[in-house]
This record gives C-alpha cells, sequence and structure tokens, in this order.
C-alpha cells in the first residue's frame, strides 16, 4: 500500500477534477477495488449503477462488456476502458451470426444471453441475465423452453433449478471451466472444516459439490452474513482478497484461479485513461439501441 499511495491519491484527485466515476467489478485487485472505485459489484449491480451515473465520464475497471454495457446505458456519456484487450472467454465463444442460426433452428424460442456477450450478441437476443438472475429470468418468460447462451454451464446449473428445457450454446468461461470436483474432493480432505463456495460459471459437478453457489456479490455477502471460520471461494483469486479486508476472523484458503483479462487493469492504467482519456469504447448506434433493450429488459424485469 505504501507503494500504491501516491498512484491511488493522483486516481482519486484527478477524477474529481475530470467529472469521472470509477465503476469497478469485484475481480479486480484490492488496490483499485478499496484504493479507487466509487462503486463495486457483480455485473447485475454494476449495470445498474450505470443506469444512475452523474458524471460524465465512466472509467470502467472491469472487462470489455461491462464497458459497453455502461456505454449502451450512458449513450450520451463517455465510458473508458484503462485497457480495451479485456476480453472475456465467454464473450468471445459466440457471434451474432451463431445467435441468428440458433434461432432458425428453434423458431419463437426465447433467447436469454448472459451480459458477458458483445453488444452486438446482445442486440439479436431477447433480454440478458447474470448470474444473480439467471433462474428469476428464465422462470420468469412465457415460454417452457428458452435457449441460454453462451455459458454451458450458467444454463446447465439453472436447467437443474427449473422445470423448464433449456438449450445452451457451447461457451465457457476460462477460468471457471478448469475446476474439477476431484478439485474440490481435494480442498475437503486438505482443509475439512472448510466451507467451500463456488461461482455458477463453475462445471455443475463442481457446483453440486460446494457448499454455496452465487454471483460473485452473493459469494462476498455470503461470507459476510454466515462468518465461516474458514472458506475457499472457488472463482477468481482478488474475490477473497477483497472480502478479507471486511471480514475479520475468517481464514480465506486459496482454491482460485486468475483472469488474465481482469488483471489488465491497473492503478497505471486507470491513471493513464484518466489522463489521456482513453481508451474510449463506442457501439454502433443502431446495435446500441438494440442491445440496450435487452439490457433494460433484465433491469426492469419482474418491476
Ligand atoms: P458476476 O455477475 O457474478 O459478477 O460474474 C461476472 C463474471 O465475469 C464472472 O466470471
Ligand atoms: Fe470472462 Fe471468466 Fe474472466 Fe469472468 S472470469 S471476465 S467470465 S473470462
Amino acid at each position: 500500500w505504501q507503494f500504491y499511495a501516491p498512484l491511488i491519491r493522483e486516481i482519486n484527485k484527478l477524477k474529481r477534477e475530470k467529472d469521472a466515476v470509477i465503476l469497478a467489478h469485484n475481480y479486480q485487485t484490492p488496490q483499485i477495488f478499496h484504493g479507487v472505485a466509487d462503486f463495486v459489484g457483480d455485473s447485475l449491480q454494476l449495470a445498474i449503477e450505470a443506469t444512475k451515473v452523474k458524471q460524465q465520464t465512466i472509467i470502467q475497471c472491469g472487462v470489455h462488456f461491462m464497458a459497453e454495457t455502461s456505454k449502451l446505458l450512458n449513450p450520451e456519456k463517455t465510458v473508458l476502458i484503462p485497457d480495451s484487450r479485456a476480453g472475456c472467454s465467454l464473450a468471445s465463444s459466440i457471434t451474432p451470426e451463431d445467435v441468428m442460426a440458433m434461432r432458425a433452428q428453434y423458431p419463437g424460442v426465447p433467447v436469454v444471453t448472459y451480459v458477458n456477450t458483445s453488444a452486438a450478441v446482445k442486440a439479436v437476443t431477447d433480454i440478458c441475465c447474470t448470474s444473480s438472475n439467471a433462474l428469476d429470468i428464465v422462470e420468469g418468460l412465457d415460454s417452457d423452453t428458452v435457449m441460454m447462451i453462451p455459458d454451458q454451464f450458467l444454463a446447465q446449473n439453472t436447467a437443474k433449478k427449473t422445470k423448464k428445457k433449456i438449450i445452451t450454446w457451447a461457451g465457457a468461461c476460462e477460468v471457471h471451466e478448469t475446476f474439477t470436483a476431484k478439485d474440490i474432493e481435494e480442498l475437503r480432505q486438505a482443509y475439512p472444516t472448510a466451507k467451500i463456495i463456488a461461482h455458477p460459471e463453475c462445471p455443475t459437478e463442481v457446483i453440486d459439490a460446494c457448499d454455496f453457489s452465487g454471483s460473485t456479490s452473493g459469494m462476498i455477502n455470503w461470507v459476510k452474513t454466515e462468518r465461516p471460520a474458514n472458506v475457499v471461494m472457488v472463482t477468481e483469486c482478488s474475490m477473497s482478497d477483497n472480502v478479507a479486508a471486511e471480514t475479520p476472523g475468517v481464514q480465506f484458503l486459496k482454491g482460485c484461479n486468475i483472469c488474465p483479462h481482469m488483471k489488465r487493469i491497473n492503478l497505471e492504467n486507470v491513471l493513464w485513461s484518466l489522463h489521456t482519456g482513453t481508451e474510449e469504447v463506442t457501439v454502433d448506434p443502431e446495435i446500441a439501441e438494440k442491445a440496450r433493450g435487452a439490457v433494460e429488459r433484465m433491469i426492469n424485469f419482474g418491476k
């Protein structure tokens, strides 16, 4: 923190001067999460917060699809991402043409798309979802069959909780797909008293072997409420670092993977972004209008 303090001070000063707000995902490093973010959350919370921003500029500390979502919801504002190469294996697993081919194969079946997709993909789907509202949205749609793209594991984990038929796509999160039931078994043997919690982007066998699964904020809230003596968060590594500061007495045991895309964002490029006004996120207005519809239908769902 001694090393980071001057950068944190400079960023916090500059963001006020430049009328900028920093929205950061729960997978960002503690120095961003605790040091410079104005708002932290899971992808649903970040999208909702983006609808309330007063400042002229949004600095998105997260991956590209999150910055695109902020731009969709704020077409008049400037949205910057400190490194536009911060992608996502789920977002790159499917194209609008793939979705159109699925639609042709299953005419009339609604398409629920995970927010972890490009604006162009969102634009050809019916409604977005995140890991925290996927089940509610699938259950709430007026159809017994639903396409749920592109995360096969989120789709399979949701399918286990509903009677509806779910048609999946073969995408996966490179960070969560590698966890196996054997990993959980080994963790149980190594830490017999520890609670093990996981993100629903993990394979179903992993979720079945865990004590809880939920969105990134769902997992954080679970630890804050349950206060287990020991816990393993089977997800991205910054999660336990970030929540540890707020949960004294809870011991966090390592069983995590790093998301290389989330880790492209750091204090240095946040400062660079503020200084130079780059890298600006843009979305073709025609695509933006359609994609915004899918995001807004999610935000307003059930209201
Ligand atoms: P959350 O919506 O749970 O924050 O998940 C986003 C994500 O990218 C997880 O890998
Ligand atoms: Fe994408 Fe997985 Fe990284 Fe989340 S953790 S941004 S789903 S690659």
